[in-house]
């Protein structure tokens, strides 16, 4: 088939080259110039495992090309992805003038029948609305039908959760748009919801935030643990083992973030209040979401008269390992709170420095680990990079100004480092 995705972010990105080595002509386009040329010098915008390998393979086949060119993108290709961003306005609606954008350059360039399937994360409504101003702006209901199909892809492993998702969900009310969807998604082997547009949507947001509830559930429980000496560890694993709970996504810790959780928990709560229902449980997600990411440094304010001339290094910076992501990253909160109280912070992180840069560039940042750590007075380990794993409690002891270490992702348990004469907090025990 003919394939047009429009964004190369994350998920456009990722559709873009999984449709393209199942030998469909793919062509991804974005309207930023330097991200496509970087794309057509087979550079990847992104960190993303297997990513550089895909683009290569994929460049290779000729089956993928990148381009800035929409109109040509649209008069030329049988299904059209929708993949652009749909970021938080600052009350936390959702910001859809990228896929507004996108809606007018169909309308003025769509000549031939076209499936137009939206993969980014909208309010519920939105393939109705789409449909509508297509409508509106004189294209003939018989050129377009236009599809909800969320992505459901984890940054780090976003190629193989497209190959292998737990399901794909189909929101289309039209026969001949089914039987297309069909040629594309039969030869994927996971389970596939067809359903309606409305449901679709919802099962995007409904989906992360059930997720997002669950770690703020654990979070809360391990706020319980601190005060009672119960073991947040040994209560989650207890109760993932019960198969209706399971024990994936159930780690105590310093709060989620990333580009979707937090945007999205926003997100569904102010479309529901636009129907006048309270979602008080999401409500509380991201309340204990967002006092659970400052616990460290309650935890240090509690210890420390005076903020002013400590120095904290803050052990990785993005949301999760395994990615250079640090939007709405727990550190990014932390970082700009012990700034705010004058405290000196430094940073290192394997891949994400980069990028935090930009955002906190009052920290100084670390090319390497250990120079990171000397001379701090405290580590807060925000990020569970398999490096720090191996952190070298001699080196802590003998260069630290105090061997402190805050876990925000309760990471060294096992390794015991209170034995060692470090002092060691975790979430749930002393934090
Ligand atoms: C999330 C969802 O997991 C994907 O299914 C969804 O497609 C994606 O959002 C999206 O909407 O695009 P992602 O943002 O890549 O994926 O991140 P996750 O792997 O879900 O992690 C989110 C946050 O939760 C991280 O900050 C992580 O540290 C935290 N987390 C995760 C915990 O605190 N505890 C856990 O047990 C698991």
């Amino acid at each position: 088939m003919k394939i047009s995705v429009i964004g190369a972010g994350y998920v456009g990105l990722i559709t873009a080259l999984v449709l393209a080595d199942m030998d469909h002509t793919v062509v991804c386009v974005d309207k930023d110039e330097l991200k496509i040329n970087k794309l057509n010098h087979r550079i990847p915008p992104i960190y993303e495992e297997g990513l550089e390998e895909l683009l290569d393979k994929c460049l290779n086949s000729k089956t993928i090309t990148f381009s800035t060119d929409i109109a040509t993108a649209i008069k030329t290709c049988d299904v059209l992805y929708i993949a652009v961003g749909t970021p938080a306005l600052e009350d936390g609606h959702v910001d859809m003038s990228q896929s507004n954008v996108i809606v007018d350059s169909l309308a003025k360039h769509l000549d031939h029948y076209a499936v137009i399937i939206n993969k980014s994360t909208v309010p519920i409504g939105t393939q109705k609305h789409i449909t509508q101003t297509l409508l509106e702006k004189g294209v003939s209901k018989e050129l377009f039908d236009v599809v909800s199909n969320p992505e459901f892809l984890r940054e780090g492993k976003a190629i193989h959760d497209f190959k292998y998702a737990d399901r794909i969900v189909l929101g289309c009310e039209s026969d001949k748009a089914k039987a297309i969807l069909k040629q594309i998604y039969d030869p994927f082997v996971s389970p596939k919801i067809y359903t309606t547009p409305e449901t679709s949507e919802l099962i995007k947001y409904a989906a992360n935030a059930f997720l997002a509830t669950k770690i703020s559930f654990i979070n809360d429980i391990a706020n319980l643990c601190s005060k009672t000496h119960a073991d947040i560890a040994v209560i989650a694993y207890a109760l993932g083992l019960d198969h209706r709970i399971s024990p994936e996504f159930f780690k105590a810790g310093i709060g989620y973030g990333g580009s979707c959780f937090p945007k999205d928990t926003r997100a569904l709560v102010k479309i529901a209040e636009h129907y006048e229902i309270q979602l008080k449980i999401v409500q509380s997600a991201i309340e204990i979401n967002e006092s659970q990411k400052l616990k460290p440094v309650k935890l240090l304010l509690n210890h420390w008269e005076e903020m002013e001339g400590k120095i904290v290094t803050i052990l990785g910076v993005t949301f999760k390992p395994e990615t250079d992501d640090v939007r709405d990253a727990p550190s990014i909160a932390i970082i700009n709170k012990l700034i705010e109280l004058g405290a000196q912070v430094r940073v290192y992180d394997p891949i994400g420095n980069k990028n935090a840069q930009k955002i906190c560039p009052k920290a100084q940042y670390f090319e390497e680990l250990y120079h990171s750590i000397d001379g701090a007075h405290c580590l807060i380990l925000c990020t569970e990079w398999e490096e720090f794993h191996d952190l070298d409690f001699r080196f802590i002891l003998k260069h630290m100004r105090i061997p402190m270490i805050i876990d925000g992702r309760n990471f060294l348990t096992d390794r015991d480092p209170e034995d060692d004469g470090i002092l060691y907090f975790t979430v749930g025990g002393s934090i």
